[in-house]
């Protein structure tokens, strides 16, 4: 299998008909809000917005909390693409589509892009509504978004991954953050299947291999992202804290309100990394 896939041509080309071509606003950089995060969404000057549902091969959101949508536009000026939700491995769908939307970016012309989702605390210094720059992953998911994907050349992919998540760019985010006074964490993030929340002995697991959050999304596509080009920015929304000893139950209504008031500070964050020129 070659990334990206036909289908991927397809969704990219529904999208260049539907905006008239990307004269006006090629989009350079693109953003993913994930779950309860819609209003982190930056101050756009015009854009048009495309439901899922309506780009051909494209499954619909089937997430509470995911609109599921595209807004195409401009930021400051330059062309951007504000992702509302994405597509999960949970909701059974194979990791080729879970990394479709990073695909299509690349098909596009997108260089950059920040990927955002919500995810569980395990360090014990965060807090519900803490923000997490992804500084590195684990990948627990037991799949990988490049597995059976070959080469132009018809070799398997051995991807390097030990600058995934870019050095340079993290650095520059966190000078801003702490310019503009947002505390931001930096920390390892791991991601597992889902749909199930942990169990207290995968909690305490994940975090004595080196776990500082938690989440079912984002490391996919930043392989995808990597592999195809783009310089990759991961941040996790902290919705909720583990306490190892004895975790609490935990709802997917409690992750989308947590998420949904960590909003406002993410939306700062997002105008900061957009203004980091490439
Ligand atoms: N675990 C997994 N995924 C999550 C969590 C969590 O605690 N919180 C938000 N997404």
């Amino acid at each position: 299998m070659l990334l990206p896939t036909e289908e991927a041509r397809r969704a990219a080309g529904f999208l260049e008909r539907k905006m008239g071509g990307w004269e006006a606003f090629p989009p350079q950089a693109a953003v993913v809000l994930g779950s309860g995060l819609a209003e982190a969404c930056p101050p756009m000057e015009s854009f048009v917005e495309v439901p899922f549902s309506e780009i051909p091969g494209w499954p619909a959101s089937s997430v509470p909390g995911h609109r599921g949508s595209i807004r195409l536009g401009s930021f400051g000026g330059k062309g951007v693409w504000v992702q509302f939700g994405r597509l999960h491995y949970y909701e059974g769908h194979d990791m080729t589509t879970v990394t479709l939307a990073v695909q299509v970016m690349h098909l596009v012309g997108v260089r950059r892009v920040l990927l955002t989702n919500a995810a569980g605390g395990l360090n014990p210094l965060y807090v519900q509504g803490s923000i997490m720059l992804v500084r590195d992953h684990i990948n627990l998911m037991g799949e990988n978004p490049l597995r059976g994907v070959r080469d132009p050349s018809g070799r398997p992919v051995f991807l390097d991954l030990s600058d995934l998540y870019r050095r340079e760019t993290a650095d520059r985010l966190v000078q801003e953050s702490a310019a503009r006074g947002i505390e931001l964490h930096e920390g390892v993030l791991v991601a597992m299947a889902g749909p199930t929340y942990e169990t207290p002995a995968e909690l305490r697991f994940l975090r004595v291999v080196g776990g500082d959050a938690v989440s079912m999304s984002l490391v996919p596509e930043a392989i995808v992202a990597h592999y195809l080009g783009m310089e990759v920015t991961g941040i996790s929304v902290i919705t909720n804290v583990w306490d190892l000893r004895r975790p609490l139950p935990l709802s997917h209504a409690e992750v989308l309100e947590a998420a949904s008031s960590a909003s406002r500070l993410l939306r700062e964050l997002i105008s900061a990394w957009l203004e980091i020129s490439p």
